[in-house]
């Protein structure tokens, strides 16, 4: 699976044969498919990689997205690892200067600058990024990136936000483990409206990566 995952990235750098984006998924599904990934033929210097959510931590907090991208990837193939600042004074300032160097980064194409490929992981309440149900953040239809108060976890998040990872060229979700089965076969088979779901159904290209206990409910296979 995670072989799989990281066979997709490598084609899509490689595809493009030049600058392009990776957003970087949180939580513990991605190291394994960094591990392979600092291993594979790939040209980083071409390469920026960014966060498609962080935690509102320090950066060398063991729950920062960032310190786990660098330690897990980054670190290992010189990448840099643009994040957001959470040394600043609250969410929302660093939330919009985050959106702010986003822009900067983007890849035109064709006329059209948006990020290439995008690493999202799902949750299993149907969350991904830290677009969680139920919160502020999947009501917003213009930013690109914004602050999100997550009540039930009592944390604030950053989060690319719906319009940002809809105007992704590829989205690739990497979703592992029994547990994640159920909400899974939800989202693929019966378009059970969570936020993974959300952003998968509006997305430009959208590639599922599941090993076969998380793939175990779906219908059609
Ligand atoms: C985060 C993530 C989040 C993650 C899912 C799955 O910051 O936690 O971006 O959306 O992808 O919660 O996490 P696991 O891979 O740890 O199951």
């Amino acid at each position: 699976m995670a072989a799989r995952a990281a066979e997709h990235v490598s084609a899509a750098v490689r595809d493009a044969g030049g600058p392009f984006t990776i957003g970087l998924a949180g939580g513990s599904t991605p190291t394994e498919t960094h591990r392979l990934l600092a291993r594979a033929d790939i040209d980083w210097s071409n390469v920026s990689l960014w966060l498609g959510d962080e935690r509102w931590v320090p950066h060398d907090d063991p729950d920062s997205n960032a310190g786990m991208a660098r330690r897990t990837l980054a670190g290992a193939v010189g990448a840099e690892v643009v994040a957001p600042d959470t040394s600043l004074p609250t969410p929302a300032e660093a939330a919009a200067d985050y959106e702010r160097r986003l822009q900067e980064i983007w890849v035109e194409r064709d006329g059209i600058a948006a990020p290439d490929l995008v690493m999202l992981g799902i949750g299993d309440d149907g969350h991904t990024a830290s677009l969680f149900p139920g919160t502020a953040a999947l009501g917003e239809t213009e930013r690109s990136y914004v602050e999100n108060w997550v009540a039930d976890k009592g944390v604030w998040r950053l989060t690319a936000t719906l319009p940002l990872l809809w105007s992704a060229r590829t989205l690739l979700f990497v979703v592992v483990g029994e547990a994640k089965a159920g909400v899974v076969g939800e989202i693929i088979d019966d378009d059970v409206p969570y936020p993974a779901h959300l952003v998968s159904s509006r997305a430009a290209d959208v590639i599922w990566v599941l090993d076969s206990a998380a793939a175990s409910r779906l219908g059609r296979v």
